[in-house]
């Protein structure tokens, strides 16, 4: 019935690279300049992906500002994961940092300089030296728009070697045959056609998930896309539980303050005016990692210290920083207070609160960005065909609490690590049949009854619900009582979505329709995300238990990897990777977290 309905445009190529942020990007053009045939589909034109909005830098340890190390640059990744992220993907992504910032270099992203002329690095949280001893200046940064510099300059490159552009064009699902992925069926909204694209290895690269929530740094567009197409092809997704709150986000907007305004030497204090992070963090105070700073924030919040009316955010100074430091190294985040704060920086504290920020979780991979999952014990095994890099991977090198700045970094690590992988397993010009001729049917018939739905709810009202639900029972604390409820009216809102009703049935530019079918992409993810915070009685990281204060790592130094089929939920759990890749570095022990 569907094929007669829908006429599909037949494509074939190498490589299919979903999504066109700095991951997607990057490993698109690495596959054109090494000869593989190669699409980038993107439902944002490339410089509108979310990789634009990243500010405060990137990482990797060029000691340009002081001496660095990139086993430094390791250690605190480990620490900063809360002993969750893979060692051997670790010590690859901090090892790599290095080449991949000077090839950025090279390509032509324009940082900003030391006077000698070298890049110019700033602080972050929970970057340090010596293994803890003091702080490093190891973020590289474009002022206080580094992905911004970074995604014009990787679209440069990737139309001068001719990667081939399929732009506002929507992926529906990925079309799988025997549990090996063959390509994509995706929908283009210029006119309304739709496309069959297959390949020997398609790249997921379609972001994170931060829409789910009520408040967060992230697009609209930022929905997961992949992750939830990875969910209805039958795979699992991994530590979904752990959410990413960045401390500094514009109180009721959301809109992110980067973490380079503590930096570069901001501070938060609270309504006695004082800063409080020295308590928390007596080493790193301001400048610790993220879960830390958003849960002192929100216990200073709970304890009656918050600011204003409701007592409910704290502030975040730099108004004693320098004129020519808010101009040449904030001049972003200068714009932004006083667009959506009304506040004047040189004068003003800036109203902020922890907002969701970025997913830890993902789709599971390994080093070579090949998607992994569990089949008869074997917690390795990789899925033919498919490939997820940037936020929709999870490899994992953040664990359960990623670093600031380290975000840039693995888009352009694990873009270039899939490049380089394709190059070597795929053959040039070998074409994909697909097997069954009904191949493309399941997604059809998803997209054709998500477009012909009459209901009585609206998309916007189911999705104010999940946002509200997510805010309210996966915060920066969690308690077993609030998750159990969230679990519950979780599975009754995605149960609501049977009474979704369309307005518009077109096929051109039906933003009802996109709308729809993203909600019902983080309609998955957020069952996956607050079942997985359930299952998990431990805190580590960003997942803060209130009920379980304590991490565990005699039960829970582990991956958790989700699947969600026909509404019902399956847990399994994949191995830590507690080893190295070579002997230039030692494991890292677990150990007690201290800032
Ligand atoms: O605070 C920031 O500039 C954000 C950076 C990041 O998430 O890596």
């Amino acid at each position: 019935m569907h094929k007669l309905a829908y006429k599909i445009i037949e494509h074939s190529y190498d490589v299919i690279v979903v999504g066109a942020g700095g991951a997607g990007l990057r490993a698109a053009f690495g596959m054109a300049e090494k000869g593989l045939k190669t699409a980038c589909i993107s439902k944002v034109f490339p410089t509108r992906s979310h990789t634009v909005a990243a500010q405060g830098g990137v990482s990797a340890a060029l000691g340009n500002m002081g001496e660095d190390d990139w086993r430094y640059h390791m250690y605190d990744t480990v620490k900063g994961s809360d002993w969750l992220g893979d060692q051997d993907a670790i010590e690859y992504m901090c090892k790599e940092a290095i080449p991949a910032i000077i090839e950025l270099e090279r390509y032509g992203v324009p940082f900003s300089r030391t006077p000698e002329g070298k890049i110019y690095q700033r602080a972050f949280g929970g970057m340090t030296t010596h293994f803890g001893k003091s702080q490093a200046k190891r973020t590289c940064a474009a002022a206080d728009a580094t992905g911004h510099a970074i995604l014009h300059t990787l679209y440069q490159q990737a139309l001068k070697h001719q990667t081939e552009f399929f732009i506002e064009y929507i992926v529906l699902d990925l079309i799988m045959e025997q549990g090996e992925c063959r390509g994509v069926l995706a929908w283009c909204l210029e006119d309304g056609s739709l496309h069959l694209f297959t390949a020997q290895m398609t790249v997921m690269a379609t972001g994170g998930y931060g829409r789910g929530y009520f408040s967060c740094t992230s697009a609209h567009t930022v929905t997961g896309d992949g992750n939830a197409m990875v969910l209805r092809a039958g795979l699992p997704l991994q530590d979904m539980e752990f959410v990413q709150f960045h401390p500094t986000g514009i109180y009721g907007e959301g809109c992110l303050i980067s973490e380079g305004a503590r930096g570069e030497g901001g501070y938060l204090t609270n309504s006695e005016g004082e800063r409080f992070m020295a308590r928390y963090a007596p080493s790193a105070g301001d400048l610790a990692s993220r879960d830390v700073v958003s849960r002192a924030i929100t216990l200073e919040i709970n304890a009656g210290r918050g600011v204003g009316p409701d007592k409910d955010h704290v502030l975040l100074h730099i108004e004693h920083l320098d004129d020519s430091v808010l101009a040449e190294r904030l001049p972003g985040i200068t714009e932004t207070a006083r667009v959506f704060a009304g506040v004047d920086v040189r004068k003003e504290s800036i109203p902020v609160i922890p907002t969701v920020h970025y997913s830890m979780g993902g789709i599971p991979t390994n080093r070579f960005a090949e998607v992994v999952t569990v089949v008869e014990g074997n917690p390795d095994a990789v899925v033919p065909g498919l490939m997820a890099i940037g936020e929709a991977a999870c490899v994992s090198v953040h664990g359960a609490n990623r670093l600031g700045s380290n975000s840039l970094l693995d888009l352009i690590v694990f873009g270039r690590a899939a490049a380089n992988r394709c190059a070597e397993i795929i053959v040039p010009g070998k074409t994909i049949k697909l097997r069954q001729q009904d191949a493309c049917e399941p997604a059809l018939a998803r997209f054709d009854k998500i477009r012909h739905a009459k209901g009585d709810l609206l998309p916007s009202e189911i999705r104010l619900a999940m946002q509200k639900e997510m805010q309210k029972s996966a915060a920066v604390f969690r308690t077993g009582e609030l998750l159990r409820q969230g679990v519950e009216n979780m599975k009754a809102i995605v149960s609501s979505f049977d009474r979704v009703r369309i307005t518009d049935t077109s096929l051109i530019w039906n933003t009802d329709l996109v709308e729809t079918l993203e909600l019902d992409n983080l309609l998955a993810q957020m069952r996956v995300t607050i079942e997985a915070a359930y299952n998990r009685t431990e805190s580590r990281g960003s997942h803060a238990r209130e009920d379980y204060p304590e991490r565990n790592d005699k039960e829970w130094l582990k991956h958790s990897v989700v699947w969600l089929q026909e509404g019902q939920i399956k847990i399994a759990y994949r191995p830590v990777h507690l080893y190295t890749l070579t002997d230039e570095v030692e494991v890292i022990a677990p150990a007690k977290r201290v800032y």
